[in-house]
């Protein structure tokens, strides 16, 4: 079991000081979070707002039968989890209309003292099969869902258009710190100072416990290039067989299009005080190579020679475009 210790290793201002010995003490109203810096957890920096009692998710007690949709931010978590659930539901639109994603997925360390109800506890009050959704890092997972030997999708997306939503998703997200420029976000991206730290260590954390787990990994890529393709594998992944023409119908109800206008998936059944989606919306542009609209020649050329440093060896393979 790891240490109850949450590191601090950050330099902490005075007013930061305040707002995290509030934290110590318990979080109990969004301004103890609300854009504070990320927290260290693990080694890893993490969300303020979900940092608090991490306890809760060392010693969190996963089912056999509990199913993990494992991502780094920013990945497909939403699209693979409705498509899960669409498989699970036999391709029923109005069935997976039933409740929003987040709550029909729950994501396991979100928390938002005062505001909404943990992850932990939707969780526990949800009844088995339970779909779980996770950004943390491989090393991080709970204990229990290896020993449970519960099974796992990942979802892996390219570096650079992870980074670009990510950015996005930072202006809006207010239990985010405020992400700076473009510039400096790219810094702090390839430095793994960004929430759930390195987006390299992640997929490559993943990519290896595939080898004794069962996992099934994704690329976002893929999905976007063949959808049915990728959902099939999901299927036969969950020991499903569906007809030709309810996979067609899968392939429909996930497109980008489709969710964007859906409420239970486009995450507008958010408080905008959580998430401000005029000014990114959630749903933003599903689509592979955007990065190109965002980079600069010059970010480009330092972005790529560190990606090959720091991916040098591992045999996963991403296209920044299809
Ligand atoms: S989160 O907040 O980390 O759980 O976000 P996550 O769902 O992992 O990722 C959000 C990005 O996925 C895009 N998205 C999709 N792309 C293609 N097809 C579908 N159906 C789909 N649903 C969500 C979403 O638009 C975000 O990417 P960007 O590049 O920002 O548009």
């Amino acid at each position: 079991m790891r240490s109850e210790e949450t590191k601090l290793n950050f330099p902490l201002l005075p007013c930061v000081l305040a707002g995290m010995k509030r934290v110590h003490e318990g979080m109990t109203s969004p301004e103890d979070y609300r854009r504070q810096d990320w927290r260290i957890v693990h080694d890893i920096p993490m969300v303020c707002a979900f940092s608090y009692h991490w306890e809760r998710i060392d010693n969190f007690q996963s089912r056999p039968d509990d199913l993990v949709i494992a991502t780094y931010p920013k990945s497909g978590t939403t699209w693979i989890s409705e498509i899960v659930d669409m498989i699970l539901n036999d391709g029923d639109p109005d069935k997976c209309k039933r409740d929003a994603v987040f709550n029909k997925v729950p994501m396991l360390e979100f928390a938002a003292p005062g505001k909404m109800p943990p992850g932990t506890e939707k969780l526990a009050k949800t009844s088995s099969p339970r779909l779980v959704k996770t950004h943390l890092p491989v090393q991080l997972l709970p204990m229990s869902f290896w020993e449970n030997g519960c099974k796992m999708i990942y979802v892996a997306r390219n570096a650079k258009d992870v980074a670009v939503s990510f950015y996005h998703f930072d202006l809006m997200n207010q239990l985010h710190p405020e992400p700076g420029t473009w510039e400096q976000y790219v810094e702090k991206y390839m430095a793994g100072r960004v929430a759930y730290g390195s987006w390299y260590d992640h997929v490559k954390g993943w990519w290896e416990k595939r080898k004794d787990h069962p996992i099934l990994y994704l690329l976002y890529e893929d999905m976007k290039e063949d959808p049915k393709r990728e959902i099939r594998k999901v299927m036969h992944f969950l020991g499903k067989d569906l007809k030709e023409e309810v996979l067609d119908r899968i392939v429909y109800h996930t497109s980008f299009e489709m969710m964007k206008e859906n409420p239970a998936t486009n995450y507008t059944m958010v408080p905008n005080d959580v998430m401000d989606q005029s000014i990114s919306p959630f749903m933003r542009k599903g689509i592979a190579g955007d990065w190109k609209n965002h980079f600069t020649v010059a970010q480009n050329e330092t972005f790529n020679e560190d990606y090959e440093r720091k991916m040098a060896g591992t045999t996963l393979q991403f296209r920044t475009e299809i």
